[in-house]
This record gives structure tokens, C-alpha cells and sequence, in this order.
């Protein structure tokens, strides 16, 4: 089975996804994780960051160590949003997706573009969101949490940013799948958004 888990930054899906392949025993890719590679390679590479060819070469993410904790910084995210509007740069980390989605068993993807491109035919599809504001205010209490200085209207800023990327760029934009169930968490608590995304699997399991 595989589960497709999309959404824009700072919605929740990557809890929502890690909890929902515990709960059916899955293995799951967070595949902004493969972009966020990208990015902190092009860094470490010293490269121009607005070139698609230098963002290309980083391609080779061989090297680069996934428990690094700079993967998860506001500034690889920043530039792995740059980054993942390049069709070469998508094309590059394609099939790396596409083997994991299409592993036996299956799995559960988060993303941008797994409902839509990477695995059009999963059999279960969430798109999770919530408000610009709301996801700002987590982001937030989440820097905060790393003893990070951070504030509201910068971190909300950044938010609509990498939304406005996401959504229109030309290379499979952040768009909701036609047959994907909407999950907004606006005004819910992780355990109740889990909660949410379980109880929709088993739904649609159930009808088959
Ligand atoms: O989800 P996360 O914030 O880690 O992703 C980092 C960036 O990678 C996003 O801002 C998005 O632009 C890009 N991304 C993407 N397609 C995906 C996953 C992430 O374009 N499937």
C-alpha cells in the first residue's frame, strides 16, 4: 500500500505521515529531506545558489550524512525551496522517490508532488494544511523549542514565500490531487490531526 502525504510547509504532514506508517507498519520517505540534501550540498560546495547547473551538480547527494541537523535549518530549507523549482533538479531525485513508492508493500511519502507526480496511483491520498498563520505560529514555538531566536512576522513572511514558490512554480507545483482527502489542522492538536489521518486510512481501506 502506498500512502501519499502532501501539503505546504509547517502543516503537520511529516508527523502525520511518520505516525500513520508506524500505525500500519510501513516504511516512510520524508522526501523533502532529498531537497534539503541538494541544498546543503550546494552550500557546502560553495556554489552560486540561484543556478540551475550548479543546483544540478549537487545532485549527487551520495555523500551527504542524514542525521546532519543542518538539514533541518530555516536556511537549507530556504534554499531547498530555490532549488526544487529547477525540472532537472526534480528529475534527478525522481527515481529515488519512485523505487521507494514502489518498493514491495509500499510505503508512506511526504512531499509536495507525491499524490500528483511521484505516485499518482497510491492507493491512499491526504493533502494536510492549515493556515498561513497557524503554520507560522508552530514553525515558531518549534525554532523556539532549538533555542533559536526567532520572530512571528519573519517566520510568516518565509512561510508565504516558500508558499508562493511551492504553489507556482511551473515544475509539479504544491497543488491538492484531485482524489486526495483534505486534512486542514488549523484548529487541531497533533494528537487530534493523527488521530484524523488514521481514522481517514482506515476509512478508506475499509471501502476498498
Ligand atoms: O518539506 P520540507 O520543508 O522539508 O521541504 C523543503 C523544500 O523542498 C520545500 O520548500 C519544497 O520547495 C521542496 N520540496 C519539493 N517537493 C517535495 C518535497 C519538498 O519541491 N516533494
Amino acid at each position: 500500500m502506498v500512502i501519499a502525504v502532501d501539503g505546504p510547509a509547517a502543516s503537520g504532514k511529516g508527523t502525520i505521515a511518520r505516525a500513520v506508517a508506524e500505525r500500519f507498519g510501513l516504511p516512510h520517505m520524508d522526501t523533502g529531506l532529498l531537497y534539503r540534501a541538494v541544498a546543503l550540498n550546494l552550500l557546502q560546495m560553495g556554489s552560486e545558489l540561484d543556478s540551475e547547473f550548479a543546483a544540478t551538480r549537487a545532485c549527487d547527494i551520495s555523500q551527504i550524512d542524514f542525521a546532519d541537523p543542518e538539514l533541518k535549518s530555516e536556511t537549507v530549507g530556504g534554499i531547498a525551496s530555490r532549488i526544487s523549482v529547477y525540472p532537472s533538479v526534480r528529475a534527478a531525485l525522481l527515481e529515488r522517490q519512485r523505487g521507494f513508492a514502489g518498493q514491495p508493500g509500499g510505503g508512506v511519502l511526504d512531499g509536495r508532488d507525491v499524490g500528483t507526480v511521484i505516485a499518482p496511483d497510491a492507493e491512499v491520498k491526504l493533502f494536510v494544511t492549515a493556515t498561513a498563520e497557524v503554520r507560522a505560529e508552530r514553525r515558531l514555538a518549534e525554532l523556539q523549542q532549538r533555542g533559536m531566536n526567532a520572530h512571528y512576522e519573519d517566520v510568516l513572511a518565509d512561510i508565504r514565500a516558500r508558499d508562493e514558490r511551492d504553489e507556482g512554480r511551473a515544475a509539479a507545483p504544491l497543488r491538492r490531487a484531485e482524489d486526495a482527502h483534505l486534512l486542514d489542522t488549523s484548529e487541531m492538536s497533533v494528537d487530534e490531526a493523527v488521530a484524523e489521518a488514521v481514522r481517514l486510512v482506515e476509512g478508506i481501506l475499509k471501502r476498498g
